[in-house]
Parts: C-alpha cells; sequence; structure tokens
C-alpha cells in the first residue's frame, strides 16, 4: 500500500529520535498502521546534521524553509517538532489551511494557542494529534480522552516537569541548596542554560492546560493556571517535610470542585507512600482519579529522544489509521465534541481549598503559640499536626511547623499576613500546600 507521507519540521533531539525509530522499528509500524510511515520531507535550520543522520535514504528531501515542508502537495502529515510559539503557530495554521494532518509535540503552542489550532483543523477536517506535548513518552493523552472515557474525571495530580523532579531528588538525596543542584542539572544536561521554564512551573502549567481541558471537556485556558515554581524551596523544609511522613514534589493539579475547576501548579507536600510520591529523578507520572476507576497512575520517561519520539510516532499511527475515515468519526481534539465543550469557570486561586505546611521562625516564650492559633481559628483553619524544634544552644527562637486540615486559601494568605505581624514572628512565613490524594 502506498506510504503515508510525512513532512518533519524540527530535526533536533526528537526530530532525530523519530526518525531513528520510525526507522528501526519500520516494518512492526507498518504493520500496525497499515501501510508504511515514510518521512518524506524534513525542514531544518541544519540540513548538515539532518543529512548525515538520513545517510542516503531515498527520497528524502531536505529543506531550510519549513513553510515548504507545509505546503508540500505529496505531503499527508506535517510533525512540528521545534517548539516555542512563532513561527511554531503559523507553521500549524498554514499546514493545516493547506489539508495537512498535524502531530505536534509542543504544549506551548496548544497551551496559548490550542482553541484557534482546533478550531482550524475541524473547519478543514484535519487531524491535530498531540500525545507526545505532556509526559513525553508516557501515553496520557490517549489515556484521557479514550481509556478513560466512560468516567467523570474527579481531579488529575501530576509530576509533570523532570527537571524539577530531577531537582528536587537531588536536593533531598543530597540535602545540597537549590542552587547546586540547579547547576549539578544543568552541567548533566537535565536543565537549560535558562531553565525559567521548568523550575518556575511554567512548563508543567503549559502541560496540566492540556489536561485540563481533555479531562473536563473546556476550551484550552492557561490564562487561568497558577504557576509557582521550586527556586525558593530550602533543603530545610524538604527535610521536615520528611520527618513528618511527606515528600515534596513540584505538582501540577486540575480538580472539578464545587464552584469551579482547579489549575495549579506547585510545589506540594504528598505523603511518603503514595507511589507518586516515591517518582524521583527526571521521571514523569501522572494520576488521574475517575469515578468509575478510581485513581489510575501513569510513569515514564517525560523527556528524551525516543521516549517522546514514542509518543510522535503513536500520533502518526493514529492519523494514519483515521485518514480517510470521516471527520465526525474521528476522536475529538479535546475528547469532547467540539460543540459539547461547556463553560465550567476556573477558580482563583484564594478560592482553591487544600491543605497547607507552615513553618515560621517564632521567639521561644510563653504565649507565641497561642497568639498563632488563635489568629488560624479565627479563619477556620483547623490544625492537623505540629512540631516545635528545639532551639539551638544559646538561642531563643525556634522553628514552629504546623499542617492545617483543608482551608481555603484566601483565609490562609490572611492569616499568614496577621501572623508575619506579630512582634514575636521572626521574618517571613514559608508556606507549601500538602495535598493527601487519596
Ligand atoms: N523540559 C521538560 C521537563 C521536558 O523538564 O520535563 C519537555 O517537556
Amino acid at each position: 500500500m502506498k506510504p503515508l507521507q510525512v513532512g518533519l519540521i524540527g530535526f533536533g533531539t526528537v526530530g532525530k529520535g523519530t526518525w531513528d525509530v520510525l526507522r528501526r522499528n519500520e516494518s512492526e509500524i507498518a504493520r500496525r498502521a497499515g501501510r508504511p510511515i515514510r518521512i518524506a520531507w524534513i525542514g531544518t535550520r541544519t540540513p548538515e546534521r539532518a543529512r548525515a543522520a538520513v545517510d542516503g535514504a531515498p527520497g528524502v528531501q531536505l529543506t531550510h524553509d519549513a513553510f515548504v515542508v507545509a505546503r508540500q502537495p505529496d505531503v499527508d502529515i506535517v510533525c512540528e517538532l521545534i517548539g516555542g510559539i512563532e513561527p511554531a503557530r503559523s507553521l500549524v495554521l498554514d499546514a493545516i489551511a493547506h489539508g495537512k494532518h498535524v502531530v505536534t509535540a509542543n504544549k506551548a503552542l496548544l497551551a496559548h494557542h490550542g482553541n484557534e489550532i482546533f478550531a482550524a483543523a475541524h473547519a478543514r477536517g484535519v487531524m491535530v494529534a498531540f500525545e507526545a506535548a505532556v509526559a513525553g513518552g508516557v501515553p496520557i493523552i490517549k489515556a484521557l480522552r479514550e481509556g478513560l472515557t466512560a468516567n467523570r474525571i474527579e481531579w488529575i495530580a501530576g509530576i509533570i516537569n523532570g527537571t524539577s523532579n530531577f531537582i528536587l531528588s537531588r536536593m533531598r538525596e543530597t540535602g545540597a541548596s537549590f542552587d547546586t543542584v540547579l547547576q549539578e542539572a544543568q552541567a548533566r544536561g537535565y536543565a537549560e542554560a535558562d531553565p525559567t521554564f521548568d523550575v518556575e512551573g511554567i512548563d508543567a502549567a503549559h502541560k496540566l492546560a492540556i489536561m485540563s481541558a481533555i479531562a473536563f471537556g473546556v476550551p484550552m485556558q492557561f490564562d487561568k493556571a497558577y504557576a509557582e515554581g521550586i527556586t525558593k524551596l530550602t533543603r530545610e523544609d524538604l527535610r521536615h517535610a520528611e520527618e513528618l511522613g511527606y515528600r515534596i514534589k513540584l505538582l501540577g493539579i486540575t480538580r472539578r470542585a464545587a464552584k469551579g475547576i482547579e489549575l495549579r501548579v506547585h510545589p506540594t507536600l504528598i505523603p511518603t507512600k503514595r507511589l507518586i510520591a516515591n517518582v524521583e529523578g527526571a521521571m514523569n507520572a501522572v494520576l488521574v482519579k475517575g469515578d468509575a476507576v478510581g485513581s489510575t497512575l501513569y510513569y515514564g520517561a517525560g523527556a528524551g529522544a525516543e521516549p517522546t519520539a514514542s509518543a510522535v510516532i503513536a500520533d502518526l499511527v493514529d492519523v494514519t489509521r483515521m485518514h480517510t475515515s470521516d471527520p465526525e468519526h474521528r476522536v475529538p481534539h479535546l475528547a469532547f465534541q467540539p460543540d459539547q465543550l461547556t463553560d465550567l469557570p476556573f477558580l482563583p486561586m484564594g478560592d482553591v481549598e487544600t491543605s497547607y505546611y507552615l513553618r515560621m521562625r517564632v521567639d521561644d516564650r510563653p504565649g507565641v503559640l497561642a497568639d498563632i492559633t488563635r489568629i488560624l481559628a479565627d479563619r477556620e483553619i483547623s490544625i492537623d499536626a505540629m512540631i516545635q524544634k528545639e532551639p539551638s544552644e544559646g538561642e531563643d527562637q525556634t522553628d514552629i511547623i504546623l499542617l492545617t486540615h483543608k482551608s481555603v486559601e484566601r483565609q490562609v494568605d490572611d492569616a499568614i499576613a496577621r501572623i508575619e505581624a506579630l512582634a514575636t514572628v521572626r521574618g517571613k512565613v514559608v508556606r507549601i500546600r500538602l495535598e493527601d490524594l487519596s
């Protein structure tokens, strides 16, 4: 049968990985897809590198100009692997306008412009597949969109940034500071020279916004996401959390709450006994709670050449299988039929309810704890556990650590401001959210 022709845009780590895996597993992939899948065009800024990699493979054309690939008459699927917003957005829209199906690994593009892209694809009757955009090789989009389709999804909690997870794991294992471990992560190639997107929770928020839309049948709304990264976490707090039976992870959480959807990325204490708390290093894991199935956990490599290629090629196979089908009978881009998306509101952070770890440095004298607990009680914040550290030799200050029951974030913010204003409390209160995930 005639091969399906792919135009690859971008020949970096993932592009090269896609080439390698497609070649290596060519016949097995063709047996699954029902016809061969062939890379016919490669658009790249470094054609020399691509030329060396394709090593004279017959019929592969190389170009500097990615728009040539997006518009090529003999290309059926455009595979966008360059990342970033522009020119990726223009290329994807151009490919759609030329009747091409699109496979993309670009979470930033989808988080910001997914609604526009899906609308264009729907109008043109083409598919846009994006398994590789979330959690690399872990087939979480497939699971959410198809495997769990019977369920009312209640919440998703994911470790979806490998760089941050690597840094937190190393900080905990070695007792080193964030800055020291970040340097190590950069030296080992886990963290970019500019790690802002990874360590400030933005990359995770992109991925979470995509999962949230699929889980709850709402348009993509990255602008509603709250993102707080790991840069301010100290080794002391990681250690205190361990002593209390918790591990701190950068978690992306989206939940269907009574008044709307929560969409938030932040460092989170998780009970150490949960499987997801034990996901270490650069690995990803996503925990999904459905009303029928209960909790399901998806784990694997969230980045890297061949794990990401695994997801890209899964999409190529899906598109190949569905390519001749009636567009109305394909799996909808966001799992729900496009005219069935709802306008459930996203909750501002102040309305979110969760538990909290609060650490404060206080003068070690009578009445201090009573003042603090009164402030909490006045705001309906109930204490679940408390430890007071022994003051160091000759010191008259100590650390108090409180874990709260579920409380409203706005009340907790207010309580923290009051506590920090007490004359007996020194410096800022450290606040880290806590999720039981049961
Ligand atoms: N930079 C991401 C991470 C991988 O550290 O997980 C690509 O999404």
